[in-house]
């Protein structure tokens, strides 16, 4: 049984599961190498069907991960426009009705955001010179995709709830599910039709407690990220990296105003007040407060809402064991609240929550209702694999960029790190997700004072206030981070208090509150990295490595050879561990 997921907005994903086992799954913007690259993943289909010879002869579904039409989908608007057009297009054109595509015409710069990007678009405007926005025609021009460029027949595709989507990626991919009934939740901006639903699950089968299309969390933390000057979709964790610094007796105020908006009726999000435009609604309120603060209220009021609808749904189910995705499960600092409290034993969050782990969703989804077992995900290791039998990559020397190449030797690496060298690691399959899991990363010690400026002058240029996450062995985590539930950290989906006067790894942690977005790593889930980071721990006694995604800041992380030297090439990194090589630059 061979099934493949895609998920068709913002941050575009496939997924490809075979025998109930999801055997790969890439993101379209590591292949185009567009930040976010938005719409139908034509390349990523294409990098899985040939991969793994699919053909509408061997393929049984394809599901896709919701079934309404977009914006973004019909120009690949956010992948291209920047904050001042966001600006404009909130303030015009929020909450309006979308029928038909031409009224996107209307509020986008047709001179900059040409539609020839979308391929939507075209296959629409090729079959329906009417544009029609519909639900059904929207559908049937995903369809139409599928015939026109893959052949594969149009009965085979399905279109799956968004939301069962990102509930069946956080309770099937879970390697260990627990004893009795699960609640699953889901929180998001909105996908077809929802942006917050609660669920009890017993032996696969779901049952709905309720939903809503009122939960309004991510439309106003993406309004308050654009408000603050930076990218909605992108940037939110900047503002949430930002709210520690805050005190709370200065934000209290902005958080009572976000309380306006919207409030928990039992298990449920609804209206307060809801704005016409929040986004003009936004600019009115906070004008008179600091950046600070407002990013502190938002969290506040972000994490006391989840609090509270956790809470209620323990109280009414009695049940203390949680799966949780959708976008605003990104949120780690409201995850590591949520965990903290009593009424939870268990909280679960998958690698991607947010939207383009719905690809994977739509497979485990398509797999639920057909009776066909699955197979946890152990790791999201799920992409591209980068190993020596790619060798070629050895000829890439070019004028001014010349390095040794020899046979990696741990030893070598950890002294190294020691002397404060910065370490890329393109090796290995790459992970699914916005996270790098040591295979795509940026490595060095996490006690030396001046590496965050090293990191961020190198490559990086990262935001002055925001910290830089870490890997720590799970058989060291106890020791350091402050898990007494065991919640599962291997996909840096939650954050963790650090123990008091044992951190010798600051510049991973968040400066100011010092808690930890850490992966806590098992040795069966990535052997060469944690080998690396035990050695590194015998000779220093710091048992965690900082690091962060292998990308230029605003760039997508590296999938290939090709693109880790380029990236090695263009930056002063001096070392890239490519494949089962370490290469040294050679001045
Ligand atoms: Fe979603």
């Amino acid at each position: 049984m061979i099934i493949l997921g895609i998920y068709d907005d913002h941050n575009a994903s496939a997924a490809l599961m075979i025998n109930g086992e999801i055997v790969e799954a890439i993101n379209e913007e590591r292949i185009t190498f567009i930040k976010n690259d938005v719409g139908f993943p034509k390349n990523a289909v294409k990098y899985l069907f040939k991969k793994y010879n699919i053909n509408n002869d061997n393929l049984d579904f394809v599901g896709v991960s919701s079934s309404r039409p977009s914006a973004e989908q019909y120009n690949r608007l956010s992948a291209y426009i920047g904050i001042k057009d966001y600006k404009y297009f909130y303030k015009n054109y929020y909450n309006k009705k979308f029928n038909n595509i031409n009224i996107f015409q209307k509020f986008i710069d047709k001179k900059n955001y040409s539609f020839d990007k979308s391929l939507y678009y075209h296959v629409n405007k090729k079959y329906n010179n009417k544009l029609n926005y519909s639900n059904i025609a929207h559908q049937n021009t995903v369809r139409q995709v599928f015939n026109d460029f893959y052949k594969i027949s149009k009965n085979k595709i399905q279109f799956i709830d968004h939301h069962t989507c990102h509930l069946s990626h956080a309770y099937l991919s879970k390697v260990k599910k627990t004893k009795g009934p699960t609640i699953g939740v889901t929180v998001d901006a909105f996908g077809d039709g929802r942006n917050q639903t609660v669920w009890k699950i017993k032996n696969n089968n779901y049952r709905l407690l309720a939903d809503s299309n009122q939960c309004e969390i991510a439309r106003i933390y993406r309004m308050v990220t654009l408000y603050l000057g930076m990218l909605p979709l992108q940037h939110e964790y900047k503002v949430m990296g930002l709210s520690p610094y805050a005190k709370k007796n200065y934000s209290n105020e902005i958080k009572d105003f976000f309380n306006t908006i919207i409030k928990l009726d039992g298990i449920k999000f609804v209206h307060r007040s809801r704005p016409k435009n929040m986004y003009t609604h936004i600019q009115e309120n906070l004008q008179n407060y600091r950046f600070d603060n407002i990013s502190r209220g938002l969290q506040d009021f972000v994490e006391e809402n989840l609090v509270n609808l956790f809470k209620n749904i323990y109280q009414s189910t009695g049940i203390k064991n949680f799966v949780y995705s959708g976008g605003v499960a990104m949120n780690v600092k409201a995850n590591k609240i949520l965990h903290q409290n009593n009424f939870i034993n268990d909280l679960f969050v998958p690698a991607a929550p947010d939207d383009q782990g719905t690809s994977i969703g739509a497979c485990y989804e398509i797999a639920r209702l057909n009776n066909i077992k699955t197979t946890p995900i152990k790791n999201y290791y799920l992409g591209y694999d980068i190993n020596d039998k790619n060798s070629n990559y050895l000829k890439y020397r070019k004028k001014n960029f010349k390095f040794k190449s020899e046979k990696l030797n741990t030893n070598k690496i950890v002294n190294l790190l020691i002397k404060g060298e910065i370490i890329a690691r393109a090796s290995g399959r790459m992970e699914f997700g916005s996270r790098s899991l040591g295979n795509r990363s940026l490595l060095a010690s996490p006690n030396k004072n001046n590496v965050v400026k090293k990191i961020n002058e190198l490559i990086k240029n990262r935001d002055f206030w925001m910290p830089f996450a870490g890997t720590i062995c799970s058989e060291l985590a106890n020791s350091y981070i402050k898990n007494p539930k065991k919640i599962n950290g291997s996909f840096m989906t939650i954050a963790f208090d650090t123990k008091e006067n044992k951190c010798n790894f600051a510049a991973a942690t968040h400066p100011y509150d010092s808690t930890i977005r850490c992966q806590i790593l098992k040795k069966e889930e990535n052997h060469w990295y944690y080998n690396l980071l035990m050695s590194f721990y015998k000779k220093t006694k710091i048992p965690v490595l900082l690091n962060t995604s292998l990308n230029v800041h605003g760039k997508p992380i590296v999938m290939d050879e090709k693109k880790a030297l380029e990236l090695f090439k263009e930056t002063p990194l001096k070392y890239l561990i490519l494949g089962n090589k370490l290469l040294t630059k050679i001045k």
